[in-house]
């Protein structure tokens, strides 16, 4: 007798697959960069409202979770650079996208050697998932911080600042090259109700802002993240106008021709599909630091680099703090030093697919390890 195979049961949505679905039926094609932000950061079913994707049990590992050293150095080049301006009191001292608050902590661990630094400094933290402030703040319970959901409303006064592995995160354009000219990558539905790829008109400004592209070959795909320029912009405003220095840490390069396809989903350090479950999923496109350094020195910055992950934390001496943690070590720990040195600096982890750019003040001394401008402040 034949086994008849039983229908596969559907899985029902998911509430954000859902959703997404709900509205482009309504509403027609998002374009990727409404896709990414929805995914991320809906307030209730978005992926970092909805879980906690760091460590090894989670979806991916960022460099302060990596190794105590990242932050503890991070610190220290800010502390020098606030030495160097003559050690203005008081001064904003920033994180943005914070994670779980490692950074800061260690941060903190390592600055409170350097005398009247933390005096002067009044410390925040800019974090959109609610989720990850209430993580944070047990984190950082002992810590004076201020939290925000976004550095508009971080007092005004010379800035130091850092965001790691958050410019990634931001909403991101994709325009695909055909023969008429550029189209934008959208998200839409499929007759069978699953979401897909598509393409449609792009605005003007997005046109714009590609137009020295003009000649990409047919299929070339590139992206913009006006999101990423505009805070960019926004933090070399203040450094221009207060003193101060940033660090943005990211994946990606300086770019001046298409970027190509970025996009990556991951969940449980692998590499998925990024349309099947968002919200479930974290979502990225690697960073063009050419845009975000344009950005900066319009805004009134000077900009500096991008190096590579690896050379940076070793100007900074990671070897030498590695070294000097070792000494003092067990086994186990001295395992995980050992492979956190490698992982943050060696060109076959993070070290040359990260990279550091900095933003300075065109009045003050040259970021810690920097030597002259990759481009100067147009407002000088
Ligand atoms: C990949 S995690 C990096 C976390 C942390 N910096 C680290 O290195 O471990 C991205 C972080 O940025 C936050 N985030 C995403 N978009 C943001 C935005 N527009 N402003 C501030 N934080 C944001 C996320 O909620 C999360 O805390």
């Amino acid at each position: 007798m034949a086994v008849r195979s039983k229908p596969t049961p559907r899985r029902p949505d998911l509430p954000l697959l859902k959703l997404l679905k709900k509205r482009i039926a309504a509403d027609g094609p998002v374009p990727v960069a409404a896709f990414m932000d929805l995914s991320l950061n809906h307030p209730d079913h978005g992926y970092y409202q909805s879980r906690d994707p760091f460590g090894a049990d989670g979806d991916f590992t960022t460099a302060p979770e990596i190794s105590q050293v990242f932050g503890e150095l991070i610190g220290l080049w800010l502390a020098t650079a606030w030495q160097s301006a003559g050690r203005p009191a008081p001064f904003q001292l920033v994180e943005l996208g914070p994670g779980r608050g490692q950074l800061m902590i260690d941060l903190l661990r390592a600055t409170t050697k350097v005398p009247g630094f933390l005096d002067a400094a009044n410390i925040h933290l800019v974090e959109t998932s609610q989720r990850l402030q209430a993580v944070q703040k047990i984190a950082l319970d002992s810590a004076p911080i201020t939290w925000h959901e976004r550095l508009d409303t971080v007092p005004s006064g010379p800035l130091l600042l850092i965001a790691n592995e958050v410019f990634d995160a931001l909403p991101t354009h994709q325009l695909v090259r055909n023969e008429r000219g550029w189209a934008e990558r959208l998200v839409t539905l499929k007759d069978h109700g699953e979401l897909a790829f598509s393409l449609g008109e792009a605005p003007p400004v997005l046109l714009e802002a590609v137009q020295e592209l003009h000649a990409s070959s047919p299929g070339s795909v590139t992206e913009v993240s006006p999101a990423r320029e505009a805070l960019a912009r926004a933090i070399a405003e203040r450094i221009g106008r207060y003193g101060g220095m940033a660090a943005i840490i990211d994946y990606g390069a300086w770019v001046d021709h298409a970027t190509g396809d970025t996009l990556q989903a991951v969940k449980g350090h692998e590499p998925v599909d990024p349309l099947t479950a968002p919200g479930t999923v974290d979502l990225t496109t690697q960073v063009d630091f050419r845009r975000i350094g344009f950005a900066a020195s319009q805004g009134g910055a000077d900009v500096f680099g991008p190096v590579p992950q690896g050379t940076f934390l070793r100007t900074l001496g990671v070897e030498v703090r590695t070294a000097a943690l070792l000494n003092q070590a067990n086994r186990e720990q001295g395992k995980r030093l050992r492979e956190g040195l490698f992982r943050l600096t060696d060109a076959s982890a993070m070290g040359e697919a990260f990279k550091v750019l900095a933003l300075r003040s065109p009045t003050e001394s040259p970021p810690p390890g920097f030597a002259a401008p990759s481009l100067r402040s147009v407002r000088r």
